[in-house]
């Protein structure tokens, strides 16, 4: 199934290394990061799954909720986080779906058969507390991700979703950002009264709001 942006992501019921959840019930008014890995016990995951943990405190500073998923049992994942503490230096502080039977990873298009036809490949699903998809990527299993840059367009997503901005190439929180077209120079007026600099009409930049 594809899970376009927009979309109401898919609801399902997972057993979790936290006990047992319902998706959309779990995330409550939070927002989301939904990610798999394609197996335990291997080298990139091991990698990732240690960095997800030591950037739990900035997940929860944004209201994210962060869960992991792949089809690896549950014991599998205990004995795994063991691993992951002793070589990362951070054990796993969030819950990990165990999806034996592939039910989540099919309802997100998470097995990719040209890649693997039994391992998930690295998605990424980014939820607003609206349950709709704000983001998603896909990485392939030799690739380990920057959650750097997850917390990066979470930040973006945020202030989008508050303020009529956008925000421009390598943009970090605390830059200046863009006015989106769909608001007129008469509407910016009172949006940002401090004012704006326009390099050309469509091109408006102004101060992060809230900064
Ligand atoms: C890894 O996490 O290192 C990995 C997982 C599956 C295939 C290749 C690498």
């Amino acid at each position: 199934m594809t899970i376009r942006l927009g979309d109401v992501v898919p609801d399902f019921e997972a057993q979790t290394t936290e006990g047992p959840i319902r998706f959309h019930e779990w995330l409550g008014n939070s927002w989301g990061v939904l990610f798999s890995h394609p197996k335990n016990f291997t080298p990139v995951c091991t990698t990732e799954l240690g960095q997800v943990a030591r950037l739990k405190p900035e997940f929860d500073r944004r209201n994210v909720k962060v869960i992991g998923l792949s089809v690896d049992p549950l014991d599998a994942h205990a004995k795994w986080a063991e691993d992951i503490a002793e070589t990362q230096g951070y054990a796993p502080n969030f819950p990990l779906i165990a999806d034996q039977d592939r039910t989540i990873s099919g309802l997100y298009d998470m097995i990719h058969p040209n890649a693997s036809d039994t391992m998930t490949v690295r998605s990424v699903f980014i939820v607003g507390p609206d349950k709709k998809l704000k983001l998603s990527l896909t990485y392939p299993a030799s690739a380990g991700r920057n959650f750097d840059e997850i917390l990066r367009v979470i930040d973006s997503l945020q202030l989008s979703a508050t303020h009529s901005v956008a925000t421009p190439a390598n943009w970090k929180d605390g830059d200046d950002v863009i006015i989106v077209p769909s608001v007129s120079d008469e509407a910016a007026k009172e949006k940002f009264p401090e004012g704006w600099k326009t390099l050309k009409p469509y091109l408006r930049v102004v101060a992060q709001p809230g900064k």
